[in-house]
């Protein structure tokens, strides 16, 4: 297998999934890729899709996609993460057609998995030591007028969460820690940097959208009728709207090979 320096989750798998799926920042994290999503998978007709979950660990979205009859391949290289995909799938209701791959993005290829009609790559490029030439590489995967969804965390935000938090010196360090540990991402990105890419890549933008937006910047005394439900229907109606959407913990692009 290729080796990789960027972060395998295989120490940190229970704690992702409890950490962020099993709270409300997944729950406004599935509400505001779906919605961005939906529409577009719709509109590539009845068919069943190519669908590739790059980095998915256990495959919140390749489950859901795969549970609608389309073909999935989702490849990680922790295997831990595989581990609890395949649990999941084995114990799922539903017959879900997802093949695993333990390799990393970097070894993929048309050659080897063919082509795919959407391509997921969510809360991946953080973790990649290069993530301009990875996204490149697996670009080459996406068929003409495929669809590319691209969720990363995003810098700007991080530094703007640290200045209310009062973190002045870590802002100072420009977010940088001496010892990596658990969830906060290595290798944050610009949205401009990110924006260029896109264009570089001739991709057509669909849609933006900030992920929790409101969430994260929350204070904490909220008012007694505080309520999530409400929450993320405010998450959803400011995610794509400015200055919002620039403050977004993570910033999803839905774009268009082509
Ligand atoms: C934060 S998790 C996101 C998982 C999934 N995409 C989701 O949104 O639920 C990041 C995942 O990327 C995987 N990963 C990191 N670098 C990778 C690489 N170069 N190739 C494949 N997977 C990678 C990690 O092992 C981890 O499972």
């Amino acid at each position: 297998m290729l080796t990789v320096q960027d972060k395998n989750f295989d120490k940190l798998s229970q704690k992702f999934a409890k950490n962020i799926y099993g709270t409300t920042k997944g729950e406004i994290r599935a509400a505001v890729l779906w919605r961005d999503l939906a529409p577009q998978i719709a509109a590539l007709g009845d068919k069943p899709l190519r669908i590739l979950d790059a980095g998915g660990g256990f495959g919140f979205f390749s489950q859901k996609l795969a549970a609608m009859g389309h073909e999935v391949v989702l490849c990680d290289i922790s295997e831990q993460m595989l581990f609890q995909a395949k649990q999941q799938i084995d114990a799922s209701d539903v017959p879900l057609n997802i093949s695993l791959v333990h390799c990393p993005i970097q070894a993929l290829s048309p050659e080897k998995q063919g082509q795919f009609d959407v391509i997921l790559c969510h809360a991946v490029a953080e973790w990649l030591i290069d993530a301009h030439s990875t996204l490149q590489g697996l670009l080459t995967l996406l068929k003409p007028q495929g669809i590319f969804s691209l969720m990363f965390y995003n810098k700007e935000a991080m530094r703007f969460h640290s200045l209310v938090s009062g973190n002045f010196d870590y802002v100072k360090r420009d977010m940088k820690v001496k010892k990596k540990v658990g969830l906060t991402p290595t290798h944050p990105l610009y949205i401009e940097d990110v924006r260029q890419w896109f264009n570089q890549w001739q991709l057509s933008m669909i849609c933006q959208s900030g992920v929790r937006v409101i969430n994260d910047y929350l204070k904490h005394h909220l008012p007694p009728n505080f309520d999530t439900q409400q929450l993320i229907e405010m998450e959803l109606l400011y995610s794509q709207r400015e200055p919002y959407l620039s403050l977004g913990r993570y910033v999803h692009f839905l774009a268009k090979n082509p």
